[in-house]
């Protein structure tokens, strides 16, 4: 949520922020800008919409600045327009700040800036920052040492070390004060910062995937900690300002490819790339020789396991739940992450809390790490972006490994997080002496699987067309199949804007059946087949009530429903069966968005990674 990048060396810092920018757009696109530092004085571009759209102001700056800091936003406080974009500077016009994160108590810090004259020129939280570094030393009421002598007691580095104690929330920070141009200062709490080294410089980003082609050592700042950036030196210090040696970890922009391979868009490769993100993944559970094994030493016989996470990690949860109690036969708690801590879970130690998160971001799941830790559970994460603050919280981390994910609405991450819980529930069941030979060797051919079910792209194509003017669907499912309706569902509004919503089949009849109409459409699953004669019931009830059906089969079953379309899938094991049926239903988004003319890779409101609560 919102991305960052700063960039100091010897080569032009505005293409090069601007292509920062493009990579990091994924963490929100409601508006950007950049502030170059040239002859000790800011010249900032500031955007409502796209990073595009900074495109030609930046050129026309034709800047030979070699040092700036940049952002896109995902607007918390202040609407998405060009005031409120960041980056943000001081009144005086000596400080610039781009952030990502929430200060908290910024209320209270702009009433105490207000009472003493200063001019706020924005609506955000993030401009207290800038206005407290002016502010630092000055006569008032933040006694620090005196600024006038910048530079010679009293250095950006002091400054900054005054003002944070200062703030509360979380924070990624890039700072510049035009009166030291060769100095690139970052800050960090709680949320994700890179520092990056090259041959032309020292780049700053929330991400890898901003960094340019010359980078080949990373480091990653986590909290409390501060980096001090010159043209071609890092020096990082702990809050009291002490010094501080962190380790590089090597780093080859051609492993991190982001382009789009010739698809239109990130979220089509993406589900392309579906079996080889589960294969990598699950490589990790068996050895060369095909035993499977846990890579982490987890509670034995936990006493209960909790499944918290947002979005649609959150449906990779409910389809956890169904596995592993049929599975391992231990009960499971499914919770959404932002409810967690507010439902005064009885959670406790014996416990294992499962937290799912692509990112490893997620403000809400992150905090709910922290609850259960305090709680005395232990913690497992399960994230596909390694060292990220989830998986430095948690007690155990299990990895998604399936590549860097760019498209806002998950595809291959999510396939890729279902397989870990699978093999999850695998661990536990043999652990409780249950074997389950057919699970383990389907599991280990789910990449396969999975690659057969792209093959339905035509009829999932077809049925897009028949479905992309309505106003609204909806999805009906038991059992797995309702947990795989919710991810087609979601998956749907949140691409398409075509209004969904996910139901139990059998629930449909207690009240939203009366939404109904001749001509909408219902997407039926009834992948499972236990409970298929269930479904088909269902699925007469809502035909009855003039319902157009598109349903989701295995192969044989067709003749089972009376639907208008049917996607027939080749089974694989039952408990399988969402890694297999989730893939028309993403296609079926796809292609219902292309045909609405939506952006598919960038859905309006939307950001991939919400480091907000
Ligand atoms: C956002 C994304 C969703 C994602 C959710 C959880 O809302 O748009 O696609 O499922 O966050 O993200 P996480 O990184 O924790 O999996």
């Amino acid at each position: 949520m919102c991305g960052i990048v700063g960039y100091i060396g010897d080569s032009k810092a505005s293409p090069l922020l601007l292509e920062g920018l493009r990579a990091l757009e994924y963490r929100g696109y409601d508006s950007a800008g950049a502030a170059l530092l040239l002859d000790g004085a800011f010249h900032t571009v500031r955007r409502a919409g796209r990073v595009e759209q900074l495109k030609e102001p930046l050129n026309a700056l034709n800047s030979k600045a070699t040092i700036g800091i940049a952002h896109t936003r995902w607007a918390t406080h202040g609407a998405p327009a060009e005031p409120n974009a960041h980056p943000h500077l001081s009144a005086d016009e000596r400080w610039a700040v781009v952030h990502n994160g929430i200060i908290e108590n910024a209320d209270e810090l702009r009433a105490d800036l207000e009472a003493i004259g200063v001019a706020f020129a924005s609506e955000t939280d993030t401009e207290v920052i800038p206005q407290l570094l002016e502010r630092v030393g000055m006569d008032g009421d933040f006694e620090c040492a005196a600024l006038e002598n910048l530079g010679e007691q009293y250095t950006p580095l002091e400054a900054l070390l005054d003002v944070l104690p200062l703030l509360k929330g979380s924070w990624a920070l890039g700072i510049l004060c035009a009166d030291v141009p060769d100095t690139l200062l970052c800050a960090c709490q709680g949320s994700p910062l890179l520092v990056g080294e090259g041959e032309n410089g020292m780049y700053l980003a929330s991400d890898y995937a901003a960094f340019a082609e010359d980078v080949h050592k990373v480091y990653r700042i986590i909290d409390g900690e501060i980096g001090v950036l010159t043209q071609n030196s890092v020096t990082f210090y702990n809050p009291a300002g002490q010094e501080i040696s962190k380790t590089a970890e090597q780093f080859s922009r051609k492993e991190q490819s982001s382009d789009k391979g010739g698809y239109a868009h990130f979220m089509r490769k993406e589900i392309d790339e579906q079996p080889l993100a589960v294969r990598r993944t699950l490589a990790h559970f068996f050895s060369d020789d095909g035993v499977f094994r846990l890579s982490v030493e987890l509670p034995v016989k936990p006493r209960k396991i909790w499944l918290v996470a947002c979005g649609s990690a959150y449906h990779v949860c409910m389809t956890g739940k169904y596995v592993m109690e049929e599975l391992a036969r231990i009960p499971c708690e499914v919770a959404v992450a932002s409810e967690f801590r507010y439902q005064y879970p009885l959670i406790t130690q014996g416990d294992l809390a499962v937290f799912v998160s692509q990112s490893g971001e997620t403000a809400d799941t992150l905090a709910a790490v922290r609850e259960a830790s305090s709680r005395g559970a232990f913690t497992l994460g399960i994230v596909n972006v390694p060292g990220s603050a989830i998986a430095r919280a948690c007690g155990a981390v299990l990895p998604t490994l399936a590549g860097m994910e760019i498209a806002v609405a998950t595809t291959k991450a999510y396939s890729a997080q279902l397989s870990v819980l699978y093999a999850l529930a695998l661990h536990f069941a043999k652990e409780a002496g249950h074997e389950a030979p057919e699970l383990e060797k389907a599991l280990r051919q789910l990449p396969e699987a999975i690659q057969a079910a792209l093959s339905t792209e035509e009829t999932a194509q077809f049925i897009a067309e028949q479905i992309a003017d309505a106003e609204h669907a909806y999805f009906i499912g038991r059992n797995l199949d309702y947990a795989a309706a919710l991810e087609g569902s979601l998956k749907l509004k949140e691409i398409s804007y075509l209004h969904s919503e996910a139901y139990p089949a059998g629930e449909l009849k207690h009240g939203t059946i009366s939404l109904i109409e001749a001509g909408t459409p219902v997407i039926a699953l009834a992948c499972n087949e236990r409970l298929l004669p269930k479904t088909a019931a269902n699925i007469r009830e809502v035909t009855a009530r003039g319902a157009r059906v598109f349903a989701v089969c295995t192969n044989g079953n067709e003749d089972h429903l009376d639907a208008d379309a049917v996607i027939s899938l080749a089974a694989t094991h039952p408990l399988l069966m969402p890694s297999v049926e989730v893939i028309p239903l993403q296609l079926l988004s796809y292609h219902v968005a292309r045909i609405r003319g939506c952006d598919i890779d960038k859905p309006k409101n939307l950001a991939k990674s919400v480091t907000v609560e």
